[in-house]
């Protein structure tokens, strides 16, 4: 049995991966999504044309991985692909935050992502892919979203790792780096989300089908857009202090507080 999996699948990026991904792989025998929204899970069931399996759980507790180690054991698929989308960012510096929701980042955007990685590896093969959902913001430290750019720097790091690790079994794994996308991100993230990041936001399709056509190419990273690539190329040859002090600046604009 050929599956797909994607977390985040109830809004944004991780839906239209949902909802691209049977397009393209057309030989997959279910998709198996996960956010904590049931009713959106339900509602993108009643709309793909591949039977939907849904975990409407948490990722940041023990059950829906409990669930699924007893699916995948059950089962014994083959993940063909793997989407690890669920995510978020809350705004605002350091000691504005409550420490809670810092450390709700680091769990979701680390903790299970890195989790979910895991459990899913012993049930992929050569060609199945991994597509882990950084962000641009992973390119450089960024004061005022610091825990959220750090907790992104993490996955990006953490895919190319594994992607080095896995080439030899002909797993591929990519890192997507967008920059600011036309999502529901914004209304969970606080703080102004950034007069200038609305107007430069991407369309999640774009970006989805970008990302799609990079991990299928065997590519290690997909960045979204003209802009966004040349800012990472700058971001490599800025010092790390300098480009934390033009980012602060950057982010002092959309009005955090
Ligand atoms: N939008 C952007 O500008 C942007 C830019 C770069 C990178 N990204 C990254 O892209 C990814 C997707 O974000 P998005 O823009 O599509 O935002 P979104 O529309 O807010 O989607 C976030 C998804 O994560 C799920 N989620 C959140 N907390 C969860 C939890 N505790 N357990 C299970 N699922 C959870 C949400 O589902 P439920 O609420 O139903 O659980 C939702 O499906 C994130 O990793 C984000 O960091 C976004």
């Amino acid at each position: 049995m050929r599956i797909a999996i994607v977390t985040g699948a109830s809004s944004g990026i991780g839906k239209e991966f949902a909802r691209q991904i049977p397009g393209l792989y057309k030989r997959l025998d279910e998709l198996w999504v996960v956010a904590r929204r049931t009713e959106r899970l339900a509602e993108l069931k009643e709309k793909l044309k591949i039977p939907v399996r849904i975990f409407d759980s948490d990722l940041k507790r023990d059950y829906v991985y409990e669930r699924m180690e007893r699916e995948l054991e059950r089962m014994a698929p083959d993940i063909r692909m793997l989407v690890n989308a669920a995510g978020c960012g809350k705004v605002g510096v350091c000691m504005s935050l409550d420490t809670e929701g810092q450390l709700g980042m680091v769990e979701l955007n680390i903790h299970a992502l890195t989790r979910l990685t895991c459990l899913c590896l012993p049930y992929m093969s050569a060609g199945s892919r991994i597509v882990q959902i950084a962000s641009a913001a992973a390119f450089a430290p960024q004061p005022g979203f610091a825990v959220y750019a750090a907790s992104k720097s993490y996955v990006y790091s953490f895919s190319r790792a594994l992607s080095c690790e896995l080439r030899k079994k002909g797993i591929y794994v990519t890192a997507v780096c967008p920059g600011p996308v036309d999502t529901e991100f914004f209304e969970h993230a606080d703080g102004a989300a950034g007069s200038m990041k609305k107007a430069f936001r991407a369309c999640p399709e774009a970006v989805v089908r970008q990302a799609l056509l990079d991990s299928y190419k065997g590519k290690e990273t997909s960045v979204y857009g003209g802009m966004i690539k040349a800012a990472r190329i700058f971001a490599k040859l800025l010092p790390d202090g300098m480009l934390a002090r033009m980012m602060q600046k950057i982010n002092e604009q959309g009005d955090y507080s």
